[in-house]
């Protein structure tokens, strides 16, 4: 999958523009995922081998599945990420990997892999935060976006607004105090008989339904404060499913998605006033939600601010945004030993 030709951007002082090829391995939950990079920006190839099919079946990830998974897979995912991008191990500037967050015996997998071709290889290795990864996927579309920003991160783990004055530079404005919005969504999902993974099939839904019929609870936190909490949703969600048996369930998941849009949407708008910034930038896999797609691109249209949001395939869990950081890092003057471990809680 190809993208676009552009270099990296240059304004950033600390990091100079130059010509990389990483390879970036992705196995921190229930994606196995090698991809080829020029540059931080060009994707020259991005395999992505999806388990979601054997997780389904259990209602959620489980993570002695998912290492055993990536073990049969990586080396043929890598082999053809190489393939694919018409590219031998001696091109490459170096091996890149997800070495946190995540599940801990899936983290290795890649780690063990990655460590083994940079050491065969004599190849530079670099330990990649996952959550820097979901940001720099938006490097790998043009236009890239410049400096500062507000970045809207929505994962099945995390849901944070990060300030990023500069390449690399991450400043944690906000985050969840519970659940993280895909969380809430899969559990949501789950509570209605409607199957895994939940977002997907909740967005799918929600296409058909009112999202004026009921009106669900938007947690309100201290003044000021950027962080959720999206508990008492999931549960206002799940009372009101299990005592209205006959409102339809499309309706049901309309007015849900819209409650956590409203709030990611009202959280995310006021950390750019707060940061008086005119560009906002989402990424994670929730972000390939339309109704946040839509919401949110109209809102900034109003509001004169510049919206990034990746495609959606760059928005799940996908190995060409841990090869964009590599480049980025490596620029800096980074590098990882091969005492490179994984890190379930690596703070970003
Ligand atoms: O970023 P991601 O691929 O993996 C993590 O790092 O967690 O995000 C996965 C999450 C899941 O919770 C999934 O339900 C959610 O992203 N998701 C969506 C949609 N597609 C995926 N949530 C809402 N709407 C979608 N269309
Ligand atoms: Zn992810």
């Amino acid at each position: 999958m190809k993208t676009n030709n552009q270099q990296p951007t240059t304004n950033n002082q600390r990091v100079p523009a130059g010509h990389t090829l990483w390879l970036g391995i992705e196995t921190s939950c229930d994606e196995t995922s090698a991809a080829v990079v020029q540059s931080g920006s060009e994707v020259l190839s991005n395999i992505i081998a999806s388990q979601v099919d054997i997780h389904r079946r259990f209602g959620g990830v489980v993570p002695e599945i998912a290492s055993r998974q990536h073990l049969e897979l990586v080396n043929g995912v890598v082999a053809e990420a190489l393939q694919a991008a018409g590219t031998e191990l001696g091109d490459l500037t170096g091996i890149a990997v997800t070495n946190g967050p995540g599940l801990v015996g899936a983290l290795v997998v890649g780690i063990a892999t990655a460590k083994a071709m940079a050491f065969a290889a004599s190849l530079p290795l670099l330990g990649i935060n996952h959550m820097a990864g979901h940001i720099y996927a938006n490097f790998l579309q043009s236009p890239q976006p410049e400096f500062p920003f507000v970045c809207l991160v929505v994962s099945g783990g995390h849901t944070d607004i990060v300030y990023m004055p500069e390449h690399l530079s991450f400043e944690l404005l906000g985050r969840t105090r519970d659940d993280a919005a895909g969380e809430v969504f899969d559990k949501t999902a789950r509570a209605m008989g409607l199957g895994y993974p939940g977002g997907p099939v909740i967005d799918r839904l929600a296409a058909e339904g009112n999202p004026a019929a009921v009106d669900f609870p938007r947690a309100r936190l201290e003044e000021g404060s950027f962080d959720f909490s999206f508990s008492g949703l999931k549960t206002a969600v799940l009372r009101y499913f299990q005592s209205n048996p006959d409102v339809p369930p499309e309706d049901t998941a309309a007015s849900f998605q819209r409650a956590v849009v409203d709030v990611l949407a009202e959280r995310a708008f006021r950390a750019c006033d707060d940061k008086g910034v005119e560009r906002l930038v989402l990424a994670g896999g929730v972000a390939v939600n339309s109704e946040l797609r839509r919401r949110f691109a109209a809102e900034a249209e109003q509001r004169g601010i510049e919206l990034h949001i990746p495609a959606p395939i760059l928005c799940t869990d996908n190995a060409a945004m841990i090869a964009s950081v590599a480049h980025f890092r490596y620029l800096r003057g980074d590098s990882d030993p091969l005492t490179l471990d994984a890190d379930a809680n690596l703070p970003l």
